[in-house]
């Protein structure tokens, strides 16, 4: 890479560390599979052909009925391409998309003390956003559009995230987009 580049990379980097400096903050649970439930899927995650299969720890479930999460509540959403045949996605018996391979995992974490670094007009409480590949590698993206996504859910009680509205009242589908 030639030197400007590198520079030009460099600053980036730092832009993105010195603001969203806490998505690091965020460990990939390795043993999410044996220790955390699938709370929801939902076919054509914002919009696309795409399957999102929210999978919440132990205790984002014992507190979701609460206003507020506890402390160590996790959200975790595999994002499944989903299984097209000549361009047209392919439904399973029930008319719902079947899934492929797993593009990437969004990962949501609260924490008490976390947040207090974002400045207030995007702060999402304690939450942290973070993301990474299928594997569990960590990734670089967007941050910020996590915390403007997901801010509305909060003045809408739900404390951030979307799939809280459904687990507290199962088909309600609240917060759903
Ligand atoms: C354009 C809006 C939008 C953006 C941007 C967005 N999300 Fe979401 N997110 C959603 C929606 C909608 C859902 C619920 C799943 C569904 O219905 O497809 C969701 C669900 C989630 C969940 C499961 C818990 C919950 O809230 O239900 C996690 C974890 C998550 N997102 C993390 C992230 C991360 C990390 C980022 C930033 C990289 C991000 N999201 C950016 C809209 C968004």
């Amino acid at each position: 890479m030639s030197r400007i580049g590198w520079l030009a990379g460099a600053a980036s980097v730092l832009v993105a560390t010195s603001v969203f400096a806490g998505a690091e903050n965020v460990v990939f649970p390795k043993d999410y599979k044996d220790t955390f439930q699938v709370v929801s899927v939902r076919d054509h995650h914002l919009g696309g052909n795409s399957i999102a299969v929210i999978w919440a720890n132990k205790v984002a479930i014992d507190s979701v009925k609460k206003k507020e999460l506890d402390s160590g509540a996790i959200f975790l959403m595999e994002v499944w391409r989903a299984k097209t045949e000549n361009n047209e996605v392919v439904r399973d018996a029930k008319g719902r998309l079947v899934r492929d391979v797993v593009n990437g995992i969004n990962i949501m974490e609260k924490r008490t003390g976390w947040g207090a670094e974002y400045p207030a007009e995007w702060r999402n409480g304690n939450w942290e956003y973070a993301i990474f590949t299928a594997d569990g590698a960590p990734r670089t993206g967007n941050l910020q559009g996590c915390f403007e996504c997901h801010g509305p859910l909060g003045a809408a009680g739900y404390d951030f995230a979307y799939v809280v509205g459904e687990m507290r009242e199962p088909g309600a589908g609240a917060g759903a987009m």
